[in-house]
């Protein structure tokens, strides 16, 4: 069975391309490296023993992406990782972001519907519910206007794939994931932010390490037990093997409507202190923080209503959150080792 995995050399990606080919998989990974290294394809050879085949395309280019898919017609699924991801920049850029992540979407989605490849699986994500009315959230939570451009591609998105499945033999399932943090056991592979991190547990590691002076954390007055907003964390290893999960559904025609959606998360939910915590627990060190104004744009609590995707896919997230912690720890003392940042 071949897979084809846009967005492979990615942080998420690269991880399902490891459970993939562990699982029998053969992958073809494609990405245009915007957000990413080559070198990625050796890290996950060295984990599997299988270097995937890879094909520097940019998905924003229809004539690249029909050509890309026509070439490869004997992929029997696609999951699509690729997109630009970062809250703050989609901001700055919200044509950048709608251009790069809707037209890759339609390239592929008319690419694939042109060569009869009809399993799909997509990188949605909780920022689609923005703050819930109800925790935990379930899948049929009313989505809340999205809170940047980013989001909003994720809502479209979801639209786009509703739509064509209506029209079409395609069948999808949308995964919306809670927040992926961690790494690789082997500390091969892991989250590599260019630039200065938005996200929490990158920032953590980033500040431990010396490469940043000190962690802000963005307001301890929310209605929380410690007045730090809640999220759901959840071990990039266990959303990876949700994947392999869910392409196998689509390939054994197991899914039960042609569209469905699962939330992706453990159904924990940590303030900002407890990750701090956490981290100074498994790493033996001291955190330099500092409490500081709210971000905009922040919501205060939110975590997953498991109980679908437990059910549905039999796929249970079993990673705890100092296993996450000591992953992404590990993972930052391996970058500085090897000098790769
Ligand atoms: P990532 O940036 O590490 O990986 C995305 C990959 O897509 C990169 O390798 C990038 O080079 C590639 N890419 C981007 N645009 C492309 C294009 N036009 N053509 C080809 N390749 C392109 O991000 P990630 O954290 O692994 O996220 C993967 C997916 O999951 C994204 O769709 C993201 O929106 C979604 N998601 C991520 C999070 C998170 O917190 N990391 C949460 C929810 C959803
Ligand atoms: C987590 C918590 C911050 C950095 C984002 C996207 C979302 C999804 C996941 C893709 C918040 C606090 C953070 C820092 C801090 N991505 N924080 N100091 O905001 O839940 O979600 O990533 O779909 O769409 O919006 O994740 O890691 O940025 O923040 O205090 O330097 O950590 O305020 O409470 P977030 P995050």
């Amino acid at each position: 069975m071949k897979i084809l995995v846009t967005g492979g050399t990615g942080y998420i990606g690269s991880h399902t391309v490891v459970e993939l080919q562990t699982a029998g998989y053969e992958v073809l990974i494609v990405d245009n490296l915007a957000n990413s290294n080559i070198e990625v394809l050796n890290a996950i050879e060295k984990i599997t023993g299988k270097k995937p085949v890879f094909e520097l395309t940019d998905l924003k280019n229809t004539d690249d992406t029909y050509n890309l898919i026509r070439k490869h017609k004997d992929i029997q699924g696609v999951i699509h990782f690729a997109a630009l991801k970062a809250v703050g920049e989609s901001v700055e850029k919200p044509l950048e972001y709608y251009h790069n992540n809707l037209f890759s979407l339609i390239n592929l989605l008319g690419a694939m519907m042109e060569n009869q490849i009809h399993n799909f699986v997509f990188s949605s994500s909780c920022t689609v519910y923005g703050q819930p009315d109800v925790l935990p959230v379930d899948e049929n939570a009313p989505l809340k206007k999205a809170e940047s451009p980013y989001g909003n591609t994720k809502k479209i998105s979801e639209n786009i794939i509703e739509d064509t499945v209506s029209a079409t033999p395609l069948q999808a399932i949308a995964l919306r994931y809670f927040n992926p943090i961690g790494a690789h056991e082997t500390a091969l592979i892991g989250e590599l932010p260019i630039g200065i991190p938005n996200n929490l547990v990158p920032y953590i590691t980033q500040t431990a390490i010396g490469k940043r002076e000190y962690l802000r954390v963005f307001g301890d007055d929310y209605s929380t037990p410690d007045g730090t907003p809640i999220r759901d964390y959840i071990h990039v290893v266990d959303l990876a093997k949700a994947h392999v999960v869910a392409i196998d559904r689509l390939l054994k025609k197991k899914n039960k409507k042609a569209f469905e959606i699962f939330n992706l998360g453990t159904g924990n939910g940590f303030s900002v202190m407890e990750v701090i915590n956490s981290f100074e627990r498994v790493s033996g060190m001291k955190l330099n923080y500092k409490i500081v104004e709210r971000r905009p744009g922040d919501i205060e609590k939110v975590w997953s209503d498991t109980a679908f995707a437990n059910q549905e896919l039999d796929w249970k997230a079993e990673k705890g959150l100092d296993e996450m912690m000591s992953s992404a720890w590990k993972w930052e003392l391996e970058l500085k080792k090897s000098g790769i940042v």
